[in-house]
């Protein structure tokens, strides 16, 4: 593979859908940061508009928002029509994986449609970039607890919204090899954490569907106790075994993605740690880093959820770039700054 860091982006526009979303919102500031200008939509099914003050705190700037769903055509053509879009992140879908047993049409619907809509622009409107939110969950259930890299086979998901995202790619890809769109991949295994600020961080509606957001509420009151999904997996201590990566090393490799080009119609790039941690590894390094005692207890199994998922980094390391530069304890911490913060601020 043949790549040069190119200055190919042309205007400084980004679209980034789902931007006041986790990763999304993150990956904003460091746009910011690095002189772009990001164009943030997003319906806010799951974020809310006190995330734009809050990047606007950390950055000094307000970004230009639209508020609307991708699923509607003609909104998503207002927003193209507006500006000189050069490239975009494409954040926005449903992704908790055990809604989406629940609920496949609605993630099917969701997931896709805002992806073809947004395909349809790309195309009428001359866009040929687009960094794609992807996960681990395409690798679907791993056969071994060695790391996985991106040449193992995909197409077995445990889940309708992992269906979805192996649909996603197969969808892109299909539209690159015959067009001049060039998709980049990025498969996110667990990112969490915050902004090292504390201004910044998950802002679930509801009860959250990531772990720590989970374990930094148990620890601010706010839940009465953490499940620990299943202690009867094949794995050392039973619980599953995850790859937490810090939402902002993920955010930079976004920013990365959008600065190199490839000769190849696609490419497909792990973001994680390369470093399996468990659920109860992950409680007990909350305990001692925060001085803060959980309350913990283990329930059944989650549908969805496979033993153990973990990456090799090794390729984005060698052709993005890109490293991680934080540890599993800087985003415990980072996130417990940002669940005090919130509180205080009563952020929702
Ligand atoms: N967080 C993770 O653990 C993880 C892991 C792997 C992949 N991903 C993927 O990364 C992306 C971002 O994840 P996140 O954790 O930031 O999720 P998030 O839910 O915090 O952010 C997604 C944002 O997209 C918005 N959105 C959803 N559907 C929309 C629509 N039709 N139109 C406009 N906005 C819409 C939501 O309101 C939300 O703000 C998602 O595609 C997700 O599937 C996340």
């Amino acid at each position: 593979m043949e790549l040069s860091l190119s200055q190919m982006i042309e205007s400084k526009e980004i679209l980034v859908t789902g931007g006041t979303g986790f990763i999304g919102s993150h990956t904003v500031v460091e746009l910011i940061e690095l002189g772009y200008e990001p164009i943030i939509l997003d319906n806010w099914s799951n974020s809310s508009q006190a995330i734009l003050k809050q990047i606007s705190a950390i950055t000094g700037k307000d970004c230009v928002f639209y508020h609307g769903d991708m699923r509607d055509l003609e909104f998503l053509r207002s927003v193209f029509k507006k500006h000189s879009i050069s490239g975009v992140i494409h954040f926005a879908a449903f992704k908790a994986v055990a809604e989406s047993v629940e609920k496949p049409l609605h993630y099917y619907d969701n997931n896709l449609g805002a992806l073809l809509n947004l395909l349809k622009c790309l195309e009428e409107f001359e866009v040929n970039k687009i960094v794609f939110s992807s996960s681990c969950t395409v690798y679907g259930v791993a056969n071994s607890l060695d790391p996985l890299t991106e040449e193992m086979p995909v197409g077995k998901p445990n889940s309708p919204y992992g269906w979805t995202k192996w649909m996603a790619e197969q969808i892109l890809m299909d539209i690159a090899k015959g067009t001049s769109l060039r998709p980049i991949f990025l498969r996110y295994f667990n990112p969490m954490g915050a902004h090292v600020s504390g201004k910044l961080g998950e802002l679930p509606l509801g009860p959250p569907n990531n772990v720590l957001p989970y374990i930094t509420q148990t620890a601010a009151g706010i839940r009465k106790e953490l499940t620990i999904f299943g202690n009867d997996y094949d794995t050392p201590d039973g619980t599953c075994v995850r790859d937490y990566i810090h939402v902002m090393d993920v955010a930079k490799a976004h920013v990365k993605s959008l600065m190199h080009s490839f000769e190849s119609a696609f490419e497909v790039f792990n973001l994680g740690t390369g470093k399996g941690t468990s659920v109860l590894e992950l409680v007990q390094l909350f305990e001692q880093v925060t001085s803060k005692k959980l309350n913990y207890h283990f329930g059944a199994r989650r549908p969805g959820d496979v033993d153990a998922l973990y990456a090799d980094v090794s390729k984005a390391k060698k052709f993005l770039n890109w490293n991680t530069e934080r540890t599993i304890e800087d985003a415990i911490l980072d996130a417990w700054k940002w669940e005090q913060y919130r509180l205080e601020h009563e952020i929702s």
